[in-house]
């Protein structure tokens, strides 16, 4: 019997953030190109989007481009930029259709302009949508944005009193998302990658063999049962 069937189960994570991990692996097991497997990525990011919205999940974080991606090699970042702009444009009746509202984290300033512009326009054209919603990490680092608060809370000019974290949180991006319950990872790597390293002090980590092309509706299924049994103590004893 499954471990999972002796125990009361949990509530459902509201916040879900993907570390979409394992494109080029995939590819490279199969011989081809590294945009292959970012062309089969983009497919199980609609698998995915699809099944977390109909499993009620509320907010659900893709990492598809950190700030430390431009390294990759031009071609390869052009690929994944025209991906995104492609998801963006040939998805919108989907988004429509079942009330998706799609956020952006990470830096705009630093993202190609017309792509910059193309999510401005989703993330505008989607607002008013209450069903899932889909926040693109692009551009994004979470050291990043940790600076970029700092700007922002620099630029607000001095302040009564010491910094709360509350008050700090407020300055990140997205500041009405609650952090994140559950953090998975694909392909097998143990890492945060930076991230959301302030969001995520406290999410719970799910790391999949699998890599993120060969990902489905099943494999979310089974990391939110495996959610469901974690007991969260946020540093305190538990019960
Ligand atoms: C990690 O695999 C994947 C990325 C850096 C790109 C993620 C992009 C997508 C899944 C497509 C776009 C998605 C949306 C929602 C617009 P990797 O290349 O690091 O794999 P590797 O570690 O095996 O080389």
């Amino acid at each position: 019997m499954h471990p999972a069937s002796h125990t009361a189960k949990g509530p459902l994570p509201a916040h879900v953030g993907i570390i979409m991990d394992g494109n080029g692996r995939w590819a490279q097991q199969r011989n081809q190109r590294r945009s292959q497997g970012h062309l089969e990525g983009l497919k199980t990011a609609k698998r995915i989007v699809q099944a977390a919205g109909g499993l009620g999940i509320a907010y659900l974080t893709l990492y598809v481009f950190s700030t430390e991606n431009w390294k990759r090699t031009a071609g390869e970042v052009g690929f994944i930029m025209g991906l995104v702009k492609q998801y963006l444009a040939a998805e919108m009746d989907f988004f429509r259709k079942s009330r998706i509202r799609i956020r952006h984290a990470g830096d705009p300033a630093g993202l190609p302009r017309e792509i910059a512009g193309e999510i401005q326009r989703v993330c505008e054209d989607t607002q008013d949508f209450t069903g899932l919603q889909v926040i693109l990490a692009l551009n994004y680092g979470g050291r990043d944005a940790i600076i970029r608060a700092i700007r922002r809370l620099i630029a607000q000019g001095p302040q009564e009193g010491p910094l709360t974290e509350t008050e700090f949180r407020r300055c990140l991006d997205n500041p009405d998302i609650p952090d994140p319950d559950l953090i998975i990872r694909t392909a097998g790597e143990w890492r945060t990658s930076n991230f959301l390293l302030w969001e995520g002090a406290y999410a719970e980590y799910y790391v999949s063999d699998k890599l993120w092309p060969d990902w489905t509706a099943e494999d979310l299924r089974e990391a939110l049962a495996r959610y469901q049994t974690r007991e969260r103590r946020y540093g305190g004893a538990g019960t």
